[in-house]
């Protein structure tokens, strides 16, 4: 069976409009399907319905489609989408909780997951974790990849929306063993944007050009795609935000719960919550992407950065 088979006939209810949320639906819309859009903020969903996608009044009438996917900011935000009479699965729409699948692709703990889970179960519902790898830009350009994981019936069908959104979808488990791989993904980054500011604030202050060291750098075996992404940001200061410092700051903290849940120490990571933190309180990242913490690292080393061009 093809994705497009496995969608056909199928209505999806998108739960969360975002910056991730937008362009992940914006891909399904575009790969055909048969999408219904909720954003808590309506006028987000404007844009999308603007383009054929049908407009959804409550979470209930969400609840009512076949497949709902959510992609919303946290833990708190899934539990808000499950939670009393006007969630998914309450009663205050008629045929709500009728989904068949519930798959959600929000960077949440996996504790989270599980609640979500349950109350998926108890409205006759499968539960499918979907994490996702990747930025706004990297999903518009269909390079993103998922991890998934919970009930074989929704594997399938959460599978086939993950490659018309992405490149490729791992399976990984039959519980919330997704939300745990991404928290520890997203640890290893928040950790390597750290380092990466660090470098590059030390070349700077050594009289080195930033765009000569990401030049090498990205030329090197520590180049990657996501130093590659970071090197405008770290080399013009403009940081238009794909991520907040915030939401890194968000998945910083669920990792470091889940070690100190598991008795693992994480000391590397327990300081790089502090400079997002510092980098949040201080307010040198607000309204822009988490690359600004180059601009609290140089401030701690008592650094003027100036802009450069990027080579
Ligand atoms: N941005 C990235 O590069 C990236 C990459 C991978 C994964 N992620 C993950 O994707 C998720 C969304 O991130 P984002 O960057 O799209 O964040 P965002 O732009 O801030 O969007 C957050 C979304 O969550 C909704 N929301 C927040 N609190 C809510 C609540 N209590 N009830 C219902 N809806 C609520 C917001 O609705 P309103 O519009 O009403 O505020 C919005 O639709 C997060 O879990 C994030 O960790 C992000």
């Amino acid at each position: 069976m093809t994705n497009a088979d496995a969608l056909q006939g199928v209505e999806i209810a998108w739960v969360g409009l975002g910056r991730m949320g937008s362009a992940m639906a914006s891909r399904l819309l575009a790969s055909g399907v048969d999408l219904a859009v909720w954003n808590r903020t309506p006028e987000r969903a404007d844009a999308l319905v603007a383009r054929g996608a049908r407009r959804l009044r409550s979470l209930g009438e969400a609840g009512a489609c076949d497949v709902v996917f959510s992609m919303v900011l946290d833990d708190a935000a899934l539990d808000s989408l499950h939670d009393g009479e006007s969630g998914l699965f309450g009663a205050a729409h008629p045929g709500a909780g009728s989904a068949r699948v519930w798959i959600d692709g929000s960077t949440v703990s996996p504790a989270a997951s599980e609640r979500a889970a349950r109350a998926a179960a108890e409205a006759g519902a499968a539960f499918v974790a979907a994490p996702i790898s990747g930025n706004p830009a990297v999903v518009e350009a269909g390079q993103a990849i998922f991890a998934i994981s919970g009930d074989d019936a929704g594997l399938e069908v959460a599978e086939a929306i993950g490659l018309a959104i992405g490149r490729a979808v791992h399976r990984v488990g039959s519980r919330t063993e997704a939300s745990v791989i991404k928290l520890c993904v997203n640890a290893l980054l928040s950790v390597t944007m750290q380092s990466l500011a660090e470098v590059a604030v030390l070349a700077d202050r050594a009289g080195v050009s930033r765009a000569l060291l990401m030049e090498f750098l990205n030329d090197s075996a520590i180049g990657s795609p996501f130093t590659r992404y970071k090197t405008a940001p770290v080399v013009t200061l403009d940081f238009p935000p794909a991520f907040t410092p915030e939401g890194q700051r968000k998945d910083v903290r669920l990792a470091l719960e889940l070690a100190r849940a598991l008795e693992v120490p994480l000391p590397v990571l327990a300081t790089t919550e502090v400079a997002y933190s510092s980098l949040v309180s201080g307010g040198l990242g607000e309204g822009k992407d988490f690359a600004a913490l180059i601009l609290e690292v140089a401030r701690d080393a008592g650094h003027q950065l100036r802009p450069e061009e990027l080579r």
